[in-house]
């Protein structure tokens, strides 16, 4: 088969589609990993052409290959203890102040989780305090990805996304066979996996009175408009005075001013206000 080429006015229009349903914006110089990551679709659909692909997505009518196109243009990189201070944070402070305003559970949401390694980290700290054992505990992991949420259901893993686990946590809740780690299924079970679209409204709505929201390491791949949407829409699922982590290299200063920055330890969180 002849490889399909890209032409410029169909890399827009697909850039533009993804744009629009998924707030993911896809620069000019990025054209070739948008070709790249494609062209395994075409394949699999037997396409001629990136126009046909384009025709599909745009008028088959069913969602299932948009789902596959998220799956197919999103970029996936996490870890368990990603940024390790910011849960030093969450454990030392975070958690600390919700309880000791009487609230009886506490609700986290890892917005954007990828194949789960951030709620289930979320998880194994739960498991480890000891004032954490007695009260409600709720954490969901969403993504737009199919793909990826998946995988976060099976819970096996590669040396790599371990790699930052505390070696006596890596003990006490993988089980570890070859070239695999599996996660031990108590922690498994403590999270709930949803595919969310942090810039649908309907969908982030089901969502609400949630005291903890991480949305890390996914703005950077929004325009301006939709990272300003979906911190809205965050803002609303957070109970008053919730807290939201955003990436360590990412900054809500030209965002918006209805969180207040709280600086602990070199770490930024965001309270609502
Ligand atoms: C780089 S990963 C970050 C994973 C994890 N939060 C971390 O920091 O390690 C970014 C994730 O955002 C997801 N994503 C991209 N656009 C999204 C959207 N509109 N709604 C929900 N998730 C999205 C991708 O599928 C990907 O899994």
């Amino acid at each position: 088969m002849v490889t399909p080429k890209l032409k410029e006015e169909t890399f827009r229009q697909l850039r533009d589609f993804v744009h629009e349903k998924s707030g993911i914006y896809i620069p000019d110089t990025k054209k070739y990993l948008l070709e790249n990551r494609l062209v395994r679709r075409l394949e699999e659909k037997k396409l001629k052409s990136y126009e046909d692909y384009l025709y599909v997505i745009k008028y088959s009518g069913n969602g299932d290959e948009i789902t596959k196109l998220f799956d197919a243009v999103t970029t996936n990189e996490t870890y368990f203890f990603r940024e390790p201070r910011q849960f030093d944070v969450f454990v030392g402070h975070v958690v600390p102040s919700i309880l000791s305003a009487g609230s009886r559970g506490i609700r986290v949401w890892s917005a954007a989780c990828s194949t789960g390694e951030e709620p289930y980290t979320i998880a194994i700290l739960f498991n480890e305090h000891q004032e954490m054992k007695l009260i409600r505990k709720e954490i969901i992991g969403s993504d737009i990805s199919n793909g990826v949420l998946d995988a976060a259901r099976k819970s096996i893993y590669s040396s790599y996304a371990v790699r930052n686990v505390p070696e006596k946590y890596l003990k006490k809740y993988f089980r570890n066979t070859g070239n695999v780690y599996s996660l031990d299924p108590r922690i498994k079970a403590m999270v709930k996996f949803l595919n969310i679209n942090l810039v649908d409204e309907k969908q982030v709505k089901m969502l609400r009175n949630l005291d903890v929201v991480f949305c890390r390491n996914v703005l950077i791949y929004f325009d301006d408009k939709n990272k300003r949407k979906a911190v809205s829409l965050i803002y609303d699922s957070l109970k008053p005075k919730g807290y939201l982590f955003i990436g360590m290299s990412e900054s809500l200063h030209t965002v918006t001013r209805a969180f207040r920055p709280i600086s602990i330890n070199k770490t930024v969180v965001y309270q609502k206000v």
